[in-house]
């Protein structure tokens, strides 16, 4: 049965507001006699009418930046809404629409809007000063809860992103072992410049890349053993997340383990997104150690932050008093702000418990939607682990970048209708879920995407 709008938005939010919103697009008629690309067209359409503020901003930013954008992730045609404000799970955009926010900046904003001890340890850090050009109070306490929590990591080094983090890892690993090559998996992303989705970014370094099959065990274990001594190390993503957010199968990724211990390969874990699905990561879950992983995202506590760490005779390489010592600056790789937003978060916030109902609430709202589809004989499944959950217009298995299908129009058509339902999430049906969520949002985002799914 189809839930009316007014149940779906008070399950949204009571407090959702009563701006003028796009008309319903998505009636069972409309969308039997008009095919999704008319659609799209008609809901792009009526989004335009709805968001005048956000396109004016959107045409002032094209000004300055390409396109009106610095971040290719956040771009969506026609124009991407502004968001002013953000409050625990609640953004408000530029034209004054509330939505519950199930994007969580891409896992970065697992803390939620504006976390008061979060807030209150930048307030207590900025009144001593930033910039102090020396090392500071706040980084020993995040470097001591980072390797604490992951028994991997014997020594940590900060900078400023993710991408940094894994260009240095890739970066030491070349210049211990002497070797150059790296195998990555298709569909990875390590970062704005280590992109391999449907290809090798034309950005990223010159490394000599070998490009393996994600989940495929055999092959990947295969392409070790035959590339062994070009290969400085294994770059993998536990669960890959741009991709589509697919699980790394426990026995590909143990594969990898020991593929590259038998070849003398160093194995890096990238678990920028998935660091925040136990206290230790994917790899405390799965019981694999790798060499080298990489950190960044919430662990900064929503500041701009990358971490790498791992092995100590490896990360001891980086100790200025060593003859042999490999020098990495960075001016903000020890910023006061996030140090201190970071080591709050992790030391005070992110329990073991909270990560549990986190995991517990997405994967709630993925065996929903998938029992729903499944019941229907609908082409969708949601994917991921815990609180991470992808949205595909497949009955799937999706176990790599190949079983993901495009589906551009019926991505495009479903993220409209959520946000006029209240809900943002990314557009290639991207779900972050933060801590500031409970039951209540999550059955009024699936309850929302049922009833799309009840249209197509
Ligand atoms: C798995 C993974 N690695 C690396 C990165 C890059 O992190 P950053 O955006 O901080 O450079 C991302 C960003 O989304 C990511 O998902």
């Amino acid at each position: 049965m189809l839930l009316t709008r007014t149940v779906l938005l008070s399950l949204a939010d009571p407090r959702r507001q009563s701006a003028a919103r796009q008309p319903q697009l998505y009636d069972r008629d409309v969308l039997a006699t008009t095919g999704p690309a008319q659609r799209l067209v008609e809901a792009e359409a009526a989004y335009v009418v709805a968001n005048p503020e956000s396109r004016r901003l959107h045409e002032e930013r094209a000004r300055f930046m390409p396109g009106g954008n610095t971040r290719t992730t956040i771009h969506q045609p026609p124009f991407p809404l502004t968001i002013v404000r953000g409050d625990g799970a609640r953004i408000t955009d530029a034209d004054g629409h509330e939505y519950t926010d199930f994007l969580g900046e891409y896992t970065a904003g697992l803390y939620g809007h504006s976390h008061p001890v979060i807030v209150e340890a930048i307030r207590a850090a900025l009144a001593d000063g930033i910039v102090l050009g020396a090392p500071n109070r706040y980084e020993t306490a995040l470097a001591e809860a980072i390797c604490t929590r992951f028994p991997s990591v014997d020594l940590v080094r900060f900078c400023n992103s993710g991408t940094e983090a894994n260009l240095l890892a890739l970066s030491l690993s070349r210049a211990v072992t002497g070797r150059s090559g790296v195998l990555v998996f298709a569909g990875a992303y390590h970062g704005g410049i280590l992109l391999f989705a449907h290809g090798i970014s034309s950005l990223n370094p010159p490394f000599p890349w070998i490009v393996g099959e994600y989940n495929d065990a055999e092959g990947a274990a295969r392409l070790v053993a035959e590339h062994a001594r070009e290969l400085a190390a294994v770059i993998v993503e536990p669960l890959q997340g741009a991709a589509g957010v697919i699980p790394g199968d426990p026995s590909f990724l143990r594969a990898l383990r020991e593929a590259t211990t038998e070849n003398g390969v160093l194995l890096v874990f990238d678990e920028v997104m998935t660091s925040r699905l136990s206290t230790g990561g994917m790899q405390q879950l799965l019981g694999i150690d790798p060499d080298l992983t990489t950190l960044a995202k919430f662990v900064g506590g929503g500041l701009s932050f990358g971490a790498f760490g791992g092995r100590a005779d490896l990360m001891g390489r980086f100790d200025p008093s060593r003859p042999d010592a490999l020098q990495h600056g960075g001016t903000f790789n020890n910023d006061v702000l996030t140090m201190a937003a970071g080591a709050a978060g992790l030391t005070q916030v992110l329990t073991e418990t909270e990560i549990a109902r986190l995991n517990g609430l997405g994967d709630r709202l993925r065996n929903r939607l998938n029992a729903f589809a499944v019941e229907r004989g609908i082409e969708f499944c949601a994917t991921g682990y815990g609180s991470l959950v992808g949205l595909h217009f497949t009955r799937g298995p999706v176990r790599n970048e190949g079983d993901v299908p495009e589906a551009a129009e019926l991505r495009g058509l479903l993220h409209l209708h959520m946000l006029e339902c209240g809900f943002s999430y990314g557009r290639r049906g991207f779900i972050a879920l933060s801590l500031p969520l409970c039951e209540r949002e999550i059955a009024g985002f699936a309850a929302a995407v049922e009833e799309f799914l009840t249209g197509v």
